[in-house]
This record gives structure tokens, sequence and C-alpha cells, in this order.
């Protein structure tokens, strides 16, 4: 039976267990911050000696680590990029933006277990000699950052934060910011712009990584709030013990936010690839299935950004079988382990860890219709093919779903969408934009060209346009948006 593996919520929703610094000591918080403090310099068998920061960063790069923002990147390696050499400060920012729609899991651990992050934080800190970090919260977190800022205080009281650390000689202050509540904020350069006081404009990589020149053009780690808690739970298991829950190349627990129609909407950890997409959707534990009556129609299956999968889809995917050899297998969706590989190889990605379940009474022009609104309200504006392109795309699927759609949309949508991404634009909203509407489009093109057809024969039939306008999308197609009706 697949089960959950409780180790980041492992006290959140229990009665009894509330947010306050006493309650997280009674359950013992701290005691893993106060071991990675009182580490002493270890001696290799070379005579080279790794400080306690040294150790601990190396624990989090044998741990495997993958980042639950939504890219997956190593977590140590992205460590071990900092530059230490500058001279200059190093930052910690831990993004607690959670912008990815159909993501609602970072406010469980910012509303439920603050001092959990807050813990993850210190350490993350003192691994990489950081000693100001900020917590980058969304805007529409009011009460989340209230708590957060009532954790900081209580954190100082006791002495975990401020000069002076447990009496380590330590020194770490955190500030909590709240964004104005932009998806882009969330973007780890649009974040630092923001966070310095600008507009959330992100920068172009190279030259601006983070780890070489981010915030004040310092040296800066951006990590997710789960990244950051499963930090914690790194120290005090040990790397490689860690490494051992998930599964190779995907490790630990991450958080999974299912959302759409499934009976049991909700948050569950579990063991990284050790769950099926299908048990996710189908198993009392989880999902617990779809309603009364409904067949599966597709998943979203990482935030609103990722690829869709259309029901009853098949992979052919390198597995490595019991004698260690590899071969290519044909793997259904709904076996498809969640991990971050297996979705990659698919086709899509597990992202933030959000899936989204759509059954078949879900009107999937409409669907995404809602998903480009989202992305062309969202963008911000720097890039051509994106801020045009965004507009665009969800222009005409506003006509498709008001009657006034082509049977050549579903072309034109996927020709817009083909030009954004690869490099065209400078961050990864980009393809976060386009990502949707290509798979929408590709994996229900039928009912796209149904619906436009519909429409202008609707059109034709009342004599109000004799034929819909035919031919390759052109730029005069621009003009002919702008003329859509408003709602
Ligand atoms: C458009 C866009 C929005 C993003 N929103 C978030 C977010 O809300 N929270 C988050 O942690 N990461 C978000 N990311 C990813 C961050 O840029 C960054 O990779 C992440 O915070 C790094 O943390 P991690 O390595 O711990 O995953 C977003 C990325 C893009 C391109
Ligand atoms: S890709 Fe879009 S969101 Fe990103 S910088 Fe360009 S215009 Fe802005």
């Amino acid at each position: 039976m697949p089960q959950e593996y409780r180790q980041i919520l492992q006290h959140i929703d229990q009665p009894g267990y509330t947010p306050a610094l006493e309650c997280y000591l009674r359950h013992g918080g701290y005691a893993v911050l106060r071991q990675a403090l009182a580490l002493p310099p270890r001696t290799l068998p070379g005579g080279q000696v790794l400080s306690g920061p040294e150790q601990l960063r190396q624990e989090v790069m044998v741990s495997g680590l993958r980042g639950r923002g939504g890219a997956g990147f190593s977590c140590g390696l992205k460590w071990s990029f900092v530059d230490r050499k500058s001279g200059k400060p190093i930052y910690l920012i831990c993004n607690a933006d959670e912008s990815e729609p159909g993501t609602f899991k970072d406010k469980q651990i910012i509303y439920k277990d603050p001092h959990q992050m807050l813990e993850g934080m210190i350490i993350a800190s003192y691994a990489n000699d950081v000693h100001l970090a900020f917590i980058y919260i969304r805007g529409e977190f009011v009460e989340g950052a209230r708590i957060l800022n009532r954790a900081l205080q209580e954190a100082r009281a006791k002495g975990f934060l401020g000069r002076n650390i447990l009496g380590s000689g330590y020194d770490l202050e955190i500030h909590v910011h709240r964004g104005a509540g932009a998806y882009i904020c969330g973007e780890e350069t649009g974040l630092i712009e923001s966070l310095e006081g600008k507009r959330a404009y992100p920068r172009i990589k190279p030259p601006y990584f983070p780890a070489v020149l981010g915030l004040y053009q310092c040296p800066t780690i951006v990590n997710n709030v789960e990244t950051l808690c499963a930090v914690k739970h790194i120290v005090a298991r040990g790397g490689a013990e860690y490494a051992r829950l998930g599964t190779p190349n995907n490790t630990g627990t991450r958080i999974v936010s299912i959302s759409g129609h499934v009976r049991r909407p909700g948050y569950y950890e579990i063991e990284v690839g050790k769950v099926t997409l299908g048990e996710l959707i189908h198993d009392p534990a989880f999902g617990g299935g779809l309603r009364e009556g409904r067949q599966l129609k597709a998943i979203i299956p990482g935030g609103s950004s990722a690829k869709v999968f259309k029901a009853g889809e098949t992979f052919k995917l390198k597995r490595r079988g019991p004698d260690g050899k590899e071969s290519v297998q044909e793997v259904a969706l709904l076996d498809l382990p969640y991990d971050f590989d297996s979705l990659i190889a698919a086709g899509s990605m597990s992202g933030s860890g959000a899936i989204i379940v759509l059954d078949d009474s879900t009107d999937i022009v409409a669907a995404l219709a809602n998903i480009a609104d989202f992305y062309a309200h969202e963008s911000c504006g720097q890039c051509t093919p994106c801020r045009e392109g965004s507009l665009w795309m969800a222009k005409a699927l506003r006509r498709l779903t008001h009657g006034e759609g082509r049977p050549e949309d579903a072309d034109y949508l996927a020709h817009i969408a083909d030009n954004i991404p690869g490099g065209r634009t400078i961050c990864a909203f980009g393809e976060a934009c386009a990502w949707p509407v290509q798979s929408f489009v590709a994996k229900f093109r039928d009912e796209f060209i149904a619906r436009g057809a519909a429409d202008a024969k609707r059109r034709a039939a009342s004599g109000r346009e004799t034929a819909a306008p035919s031919g390759p999308p052109h730029p005069a197609t621009a003009a002919a948006l702008a003329q859509t009706p408003a709602e």
C-alpha cells in the first residue's frame, strides 16, 4: 500500500501542535541547529581539515537533495557555486513566494510550523557563512508574514538568532520581506530585484547567476521553503541516510499538492519516486479517486506551467532492472513514479509538486484559457516573445471560449507557443507560458479545432461572417485580434 512519509509534515496538523516556539521545543526543535553549530573540524585521511560548515555543505551534497521550488536543481551543487572568495557578504534568501498555480505546500509550513523553516534557514546560513538572510514571502500571505515575524522574535529572544547564536560565536539576522503579489517575484532574479526595492524584472543569466551576482551584486543563495526544511532533516539524519529515502537521483521526501477533480484534495508528503501518479490520484491515502461516475481526462503534474498529460498516454522510459541492466519499457501514465526524472522523461515535469486533476467534465479549451489568462497577466513585459505571445495566446483562447473561434486557432496557438521558449526570453517564464499551450493543443487538438469550427459555422449561419479567415498565422493577425470584442 502506498503510504505518506511524513518528515517535514511530521507534526503539522497533529492535534495541539501550534506555531509557537514552546511547542516546537517540546517536539525537539532546534536540537539539530545546536548539533550543527557544535560540529568540530574534521581531518580527512589526506590531512585536509574540513570546518563544521564545510561538513554541512558536504552532507547536503551527499544527500542528493534537489530543489523543491520548481527546477529540481541539486541543492549541494547550487551551494558549491557560491563565490566564497569575492570578499563580499553572502546572502541567503528563502523563497516563500509560492506563486505557481496549484501549489499550496510552503504555506502549510509557514503557517503551521514556522520554526522548522527557520531552523533549516539558520543551519543553511551557518553552512554557507551567511550573516544576513531574508524570507521573501508573497504579499497575499499577510498572516504568514505575521506568524514568521513572531517566530523570528521568539527565536531571537531564546538565542537561536542574532548575535552569538547559542554561544557559538556565529551571528545571523533574518528579515521578512513581503512581496506585492506577482508571479514573477517567485523567479529568483526577479525576486532579488524586488527585494532590492525595484520592479521584479528578472535578470539575464549569465552574468547574473545569484550564486555569483545576486542580491546587491553579492553571492546569494535562493532556496525554496521546503528545500530549506529538508536541510534540517539531512543534518539530523546525515546525508547518506537521507539519500536512502526516495529513489536514486530523486532522494528524500517531497510535499505534493493535489487539487482539482479528486475526492481528497490536499497536501501529502511522499518518498520521491516511491508513489505513482495513479496512486496519488486514486489511492485512499492520497487523492482518493475521482468523483462518482467520472473518468480521468488530463493531469497537470507539476503546477500550471507543466505540460499536460492526457489520460491513457503511455511512455517509453529507460528503466534499470534488478540485475542493474537498463532497458526501455513502456510505462502507462498512471504508473509513472512521481519523481523528477520520470516526469521529465515523459515530456513534462514535477515542478513545484502540484498535481491538478481534470476529469471528463472539463472544458479543456476553457481550462487552457484560464491558464493563459494568468500568464498574460503575469508576464513582466521585458521580452517581446513573452509579453506579446502570452497576450496573443490569451486573446485567441478568449475568442474560442466566447463563440468567436476559428478552426485554424489550434495552429495559430501552437505557432505562437512554439516561438516563445528556447532561449528567446530572459527567464523561464517564456517556457512556463508556452508549455501549457503547446501541450494542450497538441494533445487535445480535436477539441480546439471542433470548437473553432462550430463557432465559424454559427457565425456563417447568422451571416456575420461568410468564412473564417484562412492561411498561416501572420503578424496581421495581431491587428485582427485587437478587434476581438472585449468581454
Ligand atoms: C516564473 C517563475 C516563478 C517561480 N516561482 C517560484 C516560487 O513561487 N517559489 C519557489 O520556490 N520557486 C519559484 N521559482 C523557481 C525559482 O526561480 C528558484 O529556482 C527556486 O526558488 C530555487 O529554490 P530551490 O533550488 O530550493 O528549488 C520560479 C521560477 C520561475 C521561472
Ligand atoms: S520571459 Fe517574460 S516574465 Fe521573464 S523576463 Fe521575459 S517578459 Fe519577463
